[in-house]
């Protein structure tokens, strides 16, 4: 346990300022103590702690799955898991950052399938149909995505289903660093979400058309117009743009300015 009189605090690489007074706390970075201030999140602790991120810490908000962390508490055999950006850091937490899970990622390409996606699911990630059912992965997704079941959808067949429940993975890798069937499931998530994409949701009949007026060069002479100004412009013209309501209807808001649609 933390003994205040024998801990130094540190304050190198600090990019918190904690208040007059503030709480501090003990945590076990790489096993050594720190004293940080209390309610900071895991990566403002390590940082406040004095390391700086090079790799491993991207958006900061629980998006880009850069952090992904794993963590005991002192006295508590339970191995906890979460995003370093977005779990608070708490007294006697034991962390450690997952830098890199090295996944099976073979490569494929969408418009060269031999078989149906299932088929090509099976060809790609074989390890998917060795599922034990164990539960593991969903207990360890900082998502809360019910990851088990997803595989469970892919070996089904269900692909529809297992791309939407596996919408909300940001590949921190937590779940494939578990799995005794040794899966990695967020890599046969997105080819999955990818082959989903391609050949089984419906074509988006607006999408083509504007891909089409694309090509054929509909919007060159605005995108010239626009190259050619100056960049103050630029930011007038954007800040002063006419913007969707948040809360328009789906389909329903057109801007009064369609010249350029
Ligand atoms: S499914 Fe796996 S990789 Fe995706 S967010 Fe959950 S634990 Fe991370
Ligand atoms: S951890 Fe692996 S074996 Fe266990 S349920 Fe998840 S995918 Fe299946
Ligand atoms: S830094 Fe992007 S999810 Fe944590």
């Amino acid at each position: 346990m933390a003994d205040d009189k024998k801990h130094k605090t540190l304050t190198t690489g600090d990019r918190t300022i904690p208040p007059e007074g503030a709480k501090m706390i003990a945590i076990y970075i790489m096993g050594r103590e720190y004293m940080v201030p209390e309610t900071l999140t895991i990566m403002k602790a390590v940082e406040y702690a004095g390391y700086s991120y090079v790799r491993g810490c991207g958006c900061r908000g629980g998006i880009c799955g850069a952090c992904g962390t794993f963590y005991r508490y002192i006295g508590d055999y339970r191995l906890r898991s979460g995003l370093a950006c977005q779990t608070v850091a708490e007294p006697n937490m034991v962390i450690m950052q997952l830098p890199f899970f090295p996944a099976n990622r073979p490569g494929y390409d969408l418009d060269d399938f031999t078989g149906s996606p299932h088929e090509e699911l099976r060809r790609l990630y074989p390890e998917v149909f060795k599922c034990v059912g164990c539960g593991t992965c969903t207990r360890t997704c900082p998502m809360d995505i019910d990851v088990m079941d997803y595989i469970a959808l892919m070996k089904r067949g269900d692909l529809k289903g297992a791309a939407l429940k596996s919408f909300d993975c940001v590949m921190c890798g937590l779940c494939a660093s578990r799995c005794p069937a040794q899966i990695t499931q967020f890599m046969a998530a997105q080819f999955v979400r990818r082959a989903y994409g391609k050949y089984i949701l419906p074509k988006a009949g607006h999408l083509e058309k504007r891909v089409e007026e694309v090509k054929s060069g509909k919007y060159e002479k605005l995108l010239d117009g626009l190259m050619a100004m100056k960049q103050e412009d630029v930011k007038k013209l954007y800040v002063e743009r006419e913007r969707e309501p948040d809360l328009a209807e789906p389909g329903k808001w057109m801007p009064k300015e369609t010249n350029n649609l």
